[in-house]
């Protein structure tokens, strides 16, 4: 009998997991309240209600073998619940801990490892504190403007933040936010970004991806390139800090580790408790995709060999802002075998919106990078 993989969310994250699981023979189900979620289009089954409806749990949990997650906000209760009754890869502790930036910096400086300058932002205490601190500019103050606000929940592609330019607007600005926990952080200066995607089984064994370069515009991933031009140093840095997070946190399935760069100085800035945008050159140029690591750790397998079948990849992704003259001209790709694009099927090309991604390869990493690019902008109306 064909034996059944679940899913939370069914994005096009979601997706990618249904497909690396339909060719290693399993069949899926997502679950996701959006009849139209990329993912719903593969899989065998998609059960269409909300990620704490119990019923919808239980008919996941009795279908399946094992479950996972696509996006880092499934309820943790949920997963708890389904914990219950069949396998969860990762744990819902470790998703608790990815899911709020407060918990994620906690955690992280726990382990030894450094998060740029941040405060807590809970209470109209906190409030007045970073305000008054900020002010009088006093020792006890860990930073100086400008400042970022983030919702310590639920943002993603730069969404649930603000800029601060000065302590006196802390107040107006955390009320604008309906006064969620928040926590402020220092904008420090980027001298470059990176992330680390590992996989860990539950048997310990942990394959590390080559470290992504990463570009990001208006706070949403842009432009992801490998081999990074960083210092190795701090890219073995970050490989390391990666795996004492994963063995910190007895972590289960595919974890990215996302890293800022600032003055020779390496910051975790946040975890993502599943694939990872930055990853999906892995589809194209790895021997084993971020996808197909995700199934192997979830079923207890080993693990595949992550490292590169090409000596450099780019990737860029395609937000909805490239139809807003019409469909791109993908036609214009035929032919050119070193180059793939992905769609993810969403139906609506919102400003913003992730569409799907064109990816690279060649011998250079900086020249894959430019060619990725001035394919992209080729292809855009
Ligand atoms: N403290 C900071 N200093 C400078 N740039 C930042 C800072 N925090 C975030 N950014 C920029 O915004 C991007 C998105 O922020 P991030 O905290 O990763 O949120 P998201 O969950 O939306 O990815 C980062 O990749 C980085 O380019
Ligand atoms: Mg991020």
């Amino acid at each position: 009998m064909v034996e059944m993989l679940g899913v939370l969310g069914g994005g096009q994250l979601g997706n990618y997991f249904v497909l690396a699981a339909k060719i290693m023979g399993y069949q899926t189900a997502v679950l996701d309240p959006d009849p139209n979620a990329p993912a719903g289009l593969n899989a065998d089954l998609h059960i269409v209600a909300p990620f704490d409806d119990l019923d919808a749990l239980r008919k996941l949990a009795s279908l399946c073998i094992a479950v996972t997650t696509e996006f880092e906000n499934p309820p943790v209760s949920s997963l708890e619940f389904l914990a219950q009754h069949v396998t969860v890869r990762p744990s819902p502790a470790a998703v608790a801990i990815a899911q709020n930036r407060r918990e994620e910096k906690q955690f992280c400086q726990s382990v030894g490892l450094l998060v740029a300058p941040y405060d807590v932002l809970e209470t109209e205490e906190d409030a007045e504190r970073i305000r008054r601190d900020g002010i009088l500019n006093t020792h006890l103050n860990p930073f100086r403007t400008p400042l970022i606000m983030k919702t310590s929940r639920n943002g993603y592609d730069g969404k649930g933040q603000r800029h601060i330019h000065d302590f006196s607007e802390i107040s107006k600005q955390w009320a604008a936010f309906g006064k969620v926990p928040c926590i402020v952080e220092q904008k420090i200066v980027l001298d470059a970004e990176f992330s680390v995607i590992l996989a860990r089984s539950n048997s310990g064994e942990i394959a590390v991806f080559t470290p992504t370069h990463n570009v990001h515009v208006d706070g949403i991933l842009d432009l992801s390139f490998v081999p990074s031009s960083i210092n190795s140093q701090l890219l073995e840095q970050g490989k390391s800090s990666a795996v004492i997070i994963a063995e910190e946190l007895e972590y289960v399935g595919v974890l990215a580790v996302e890293f800022f760069v600032s003055e020779n100085t390496l910051f975790v800035n946040e975890l993502a408790p599943r694939p990872h945008n930055s990853g999906h050159w892995t589809l194209d140029a790895a021997r084993t995709s971020q996808f197909e690591q995700q199934v192997r750790a979830l079923i207890g397998e080993s693990l595949g060999n992550p490292s590169m079948t090409s000596s450099a990849v780019a990737m860029v992704n395609l937000l909805g802002d490239r139809w807003f003259n019409g469909e791109p001209h993908f036609n214009l790709l035929r032919g050119d075998a070193s180059t793939h694009v992905h769609l993810y099927g969403k139906k609506e090309p919102r400003p913003g919106r992730k569409m799907g991604h064109l990816t690279t390869t060649g011998d250079d990493a900086n020249a894959v990078a430019l060619r990725a690019q001035s394919l992209r902008d080729a292809i855009t109306p």
